[in-house]
């Protein structure tokens, strides 16, 4: 049964940031895309970089390690459509809260 868990506040996740977030013992990217907030897991699919730490271009990320690059907003991969998507996790805003259904 998917729960809806409280990972960050809106202010500490500006618009064009992102930042590394834990529910349920998951580590997610969380990512404010000018205003909208979606979360993919952490751990890039190809070898496992944080995605949380790579750089993000309007709704896109790039993999600090290989260069990847992943739509945060369905999770897939651009580089080489198909072959690898992130998982991505539904996020609701409830007031400063920010919460994430896993
Ligand atoms: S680990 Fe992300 S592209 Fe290789």
């Amino acid at each position: 049964m998917p729960a809806l868990i409280r990972v960050a506040n809106v202010y500490d996740v500006p618009p064009g940031s992102s930042t590394l977030v834990e529910a349920d013992g998951q580590f997610l990217a969380l990512f404010n895309v000018g205003g909208t907030f979606y979360a993919i897991d952490d751990a890039c699919p190809h070898q496992g970089a944080s995605l949380s730490e790579g750089e993000i271009r309007g709704c896109v990320v790039i993999c600090p390690w290989h260069g990847w690059e992943f739509d945060v907003t369905n999770g897939k991969l651009l580089t080489q459509p198909g072959i690898l998507n992130a998982v991505t996790y539904p996020v609701v805003v409830e007031g400063d809260a920010v919460l994430v259904e896993v």
